[in-house]
């Protein structure tokens, strides 16, 4: 029997991090609020402090997260009178500058959001997931996130010419060139960057909760069972109860006593796995 532990804390998390080891986490995934977005509800940090506010935090994660994790963070910059704040691209250099790596960029279409046009622009349905890292190696279970192979593949592959059998170099010289035949009985391959998901969530509690299966992807392909993974502002812990159900161990962080509240009574903080 395994026993899976997610704690659940209130409070500011630059001051509740403190408590958590050094090099303990395998997997922080989380979702600050945005610069001054829900000013009502919670954050209402402004884009010209949002850096200065993000760095202590940021600097607790990195002494808490282990050498081969990693960390995601999904942020999208609003606009503000008329242009896109820069204040995620100055975040990015900061944190790189504190001594993070930034390894990746992944993008979260949200695939049913609903049409809208400004007198500028149209509706914006996508958000950053910013992957960090400690150090250039770092754990990452590729194939648990495999996908079907497509339909495309059907037809693409029935006939193949000659250079469809060998690493061809590609037209524009930009030295990339594939084997296509390597294709050929494979049912499932490997996904882009660009994640497609709905942003309908089960938790109808929190404002901003993301889909379950956003934080699922990230899990499957940087942890596995046993693990820990933090969310550091887990509003109403949509990342700590998925963790659960892929048994993994997890804590959470949060600063309003009501979501703190609401975590406590939907969550066990406890749970025994029969293998
Ligand atoms: C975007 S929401 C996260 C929603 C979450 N991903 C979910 O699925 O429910 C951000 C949360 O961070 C909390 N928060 C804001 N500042 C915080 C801080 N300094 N420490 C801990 N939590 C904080 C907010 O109260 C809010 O619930």
């Amino acid at each position: 029997m395994v026993e899976i532990r997610t704690e659940i804390l209130l409070g500011d998390c630059k001051d509740v991090l403190k408590q958590i080891p050094d090099n303990s986490i395998d997997l922080i995934f989380t979702s600050p609020p945005y610069a001054d977005q829900r000013k009502n509800t919670y954050g209402g940090i402004t884009p010209n402090e949002y850096v200065d506010w993000f760095l202590p935090i940021a600097q607790e994660l990195l002494r808490v997260l282990k050498p081969t994790g990693t960390f995601i963070l999904n942020i999208k910059e609003k606009v503000v009178e008329g242009e896109r704040s820069t204040y995620v691209m100055e975040l990015i250099l900061a944190l790189r500058k504190q001594g993070w790596f930034w390894t990746e960029e992944f993008i979260w279409h949200k695939k049913n959001s609903y049409p809208g046009k400004w007198s500028n622009r149209f509706r914006d349905s996508w958000e950053r997931l910013l992957q960090f890292n400690k150090d250039k190696k770092f754990n990452m279970y590729q194939d648990a996130v495999k996908v079907p192979i497509g339909d495309w593949a059907k037809g693409r592959l029935k006939n193949l010419s000659e250079t469809d059998k060998i690493r061809d170099n590609a037209k524009n010289g930009s030295g990339f060139g594939k084997n296509i035949s390597n294709w050929v009985g494979k049912e499932t391959v490997y996904p882009t960057n660009v994640l497609y998901f709905a942003t309908e969530c089960q938790n109808k509690n929190h404002p901003a909760a993301f889909p379950e299966n956003l934080p699922e992807w990230f899990i499957k392909l940087f942890t596995k069972e046993g693990d820990m993974v933090l969310d550091p502002f887990a509003g109403s812990g949509t990342t700590l109860t998925v963790a659960q159900r892929m048994k993994r161990n997890s804590i959470g962080i949060e600063i309003l006593p009501e979501y703190h509240e609401m975590m406590l009574k939907e969550i066990e903080t406890v749970k025994h796995f029969l293998f």
